[in-house]
């Protein structure tokens, strides 16, 4: 099995619309894949209805997963896991998310959506990055095109690999069709800065509301051969063919 974590350098960056289009990819491919939003804050509805990150996802993938196996964990308040799941008197439950992870390990993908960014808290003593590092997820990170990402980039996967993760690299999402000289140096000075590639610049859209709209948004501006040659450069013992 092979598997990704789809993290971002801030929140509302283009995870899901990456994470989702690459699943669609993936799945197109061939591949069986899985998806899982291990916490998704936010959501109010039902239960047993669909948080939005999860259901994109899954509609992506085109699992037939139901919504508590993709996203084990919910919260109403739209904040970070831990700080959710304090004010609700509700621990993540670490024990659902295994449970949820162990169900995919049959597919040929898995992708993991963070909430937020990599240091964002599910505990008082895992973060996603350690997330990552207990299931042994290399990590992709999406980031913003314009000025500032230089910065959240670099930091982000400065902090990737302090804790021992692999970064597969940078998607940036959200691309101009005009861009400012900021988002035209970008992509360069990222490669320079983080050596990693910018696997692809996934363009703006007017909106993306649905998993189809995401998955032909990603198909433009991210290839599935770059993802996968770079997937399997870094780890050899990946099944990609
Ligand atoms: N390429 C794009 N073109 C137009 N809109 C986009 C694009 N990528 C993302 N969006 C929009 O930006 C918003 C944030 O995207 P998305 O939900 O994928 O971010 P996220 O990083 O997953 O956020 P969260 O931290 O809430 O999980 C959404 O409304 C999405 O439809
Ligand atoms: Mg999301």
């Amino acid at each position: 099995m092979n598997a990704l974590l789809v993290t971002g350098t801030d929140t509302g960056v283009g995870k899901t619309v990456v994470a989702a289009g690459l699943a669609r990819l993936l799945w197109e491919a061939g591949y069986r894949v899985g998806v899982l939003k291990p916490v998704e804050t936010g959501w109010d509805g039902p239960r047993g209805s669909w948080p939005p990150d999860a259901q994109m996802l899954a509609q992506a993938a085109r699992v037939e997963d139901l919504p508590e196996h993709v996203a084990p964990c919910v919260y109403a308040e739209p904040l970070a896991p831990l700080v959710a799941a304090r004010r609700a008197g509700q621990p993540v439950a670490l024990d659902r998310i295994e449970a949820a992870w162990e169900r995919l390990q049959d597919r040929d993908w898995v992708l993991v959506e963070t909430a937020g960014g990599l240091s964002v808290p599910l505990t008082d003593t895992l973060d996603y990055a350690g997330l990552a590092a207990r299931w042994k997820l290399p990590v992709l990170v999406v980031a913003r095109p314009g000025l500032g990402t230089l910065n959240h980039t670099f930091l982000t996967i400065h902090y990737a690999r302090s804790c021992g993760l692999t970064v597969i690299g940078v998607v940036i999402c959200g691309y101009p069709a005009q861009p400012d000289l900021a988002a035209q140096t970008n992509p360069a000075m990222i490669e320079e800065m983080c050596r990693t590639p910018v696997l692809g610049c996934v363009p703006q859209r007017p909106t993306i509301t649905s998993a189809e709209e995401a998955a032909a948004a990603v198909a433009q501006g991210l290839h599935l051969k770059t993802f996968l040659a770079r997937y399997q450069e870094l780890l050899p013992q990946a099944m990609c063919s």
